[in-house]
């Protein structure tokens, strides 16, 4: 990483993730830049997930799960039991790889979450539906049938609901594991797209078994190996010159 750059909107310290006495992910220091796309890469089994889902206290729910090291968040270390996840969450988003849209009408799946947080405003949450839906270029696609079942829509506008109703909380940042493996590869084009114009606006970690996602889309790759970092550099750097063997081996498919 360059370490002249301060804008940093998250720092894990020594973040381990141990399942019983497995550690999974092995003491991971990473600084992640604000308004980036950071892309995790690395082998099935790595612990990309593991750690993406350790960001914004996913592992907390999990049962036999123990976390130590720090999750530094506008100040804080995040990673302690007085933090209410419920409102971190908002500020600290997650989309999954299996578009997971609520059975409910287009709009409610974004006002739904809005009003358990207390926004009753009729004409407010009209226009976050709105604002959200343009965002991820859905807008012009379901304006006319907001109050549709949001199973109606195919899988690629379903995914991207799911990025709307994350967009409406206001988050600083996305989580994303594999957000387009389950998605055809025009959706995925789609997907690219909107994320490549959020980033002006939030930061995105995302974990991508596509490598050639990974360098269209990030600014910065994580390699991970075994539950370890290897090597986080600018992508471009990554996959011309990478710093380490182990990573240069995984990006040309030589990966044993
Ligand atoms: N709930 C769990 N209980 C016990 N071990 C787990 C659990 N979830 C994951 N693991 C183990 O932790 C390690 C990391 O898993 P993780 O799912 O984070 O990998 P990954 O890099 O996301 O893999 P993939 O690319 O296949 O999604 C693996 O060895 C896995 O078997
Ligand atoms: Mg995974």
């Amino acid at each position: 990483m360059d370490e002249t750059k301060t804008d940093y909107v998250l720092e894990t310290k020594d973040l381990s993730v141990f399942y019983g006495d497995f550690e999974a992910v092995k003491r991971v220091s990473m600084k992640i830049p604000q308004n980036k796309i950071i892309a995790l890469v690395g082998p099935s089994g790595c612990g990309k997930s593991t750690f993406l889902k350790s960001l914004n206290l996913m592992h907390d729910t999990a049962e036999g799960r123990s976390v130590t090291g720090e999750i530094m968040y506008q100040g804080i270390n995040i990673n302690q039991r007085a933090i209410n996840q419920y409102i971190l969450r908002k500020k600290i988003g997650m989309v999954f790889q299996k578009p997971n849209p609520f059975k409910m009408s287009i709009q409610k799946n974004i006002t739904f979450p809005l009003e358990r947080h207390g926004l009753h405003d009729k004409e407010k949450l009209q226009e976050i539906v709105q604002d959200v839906l343009i965002k991820v270029g859905l807008w012009e696609e379901v304006k006319d049938k907001l109050s549709e079942s949001a199973l109606s829509l195919s899988g690629g506008q379903q995914q991207r609901l799911c990025i709307a109703r994350v967009l409406a909380m206001e988050p600083d940042i996305i989580l994303m594991d594999e957000p387009t493996s389950a998605l055809d590869p025009i959706s995925t084009k789609t997907i690219e797209m909107t994320l490549d114009s959020l980033k002006s606006q939030y930061t995105i970690v995302m974990v991508t078994h596509n490598l050639a996602q990974a360098a269209r889309l990030s600014d910065y790759t994580a390699f991970f190996s075994y539950g370890e970092l290897i090597e986080y550099n600018p992508t471009s750097k990554v996959f011309t010159d990478p710093d380490k063997e182990l990573t240069n081996d995984y990006i040309t498919g030589d990966f044993g």
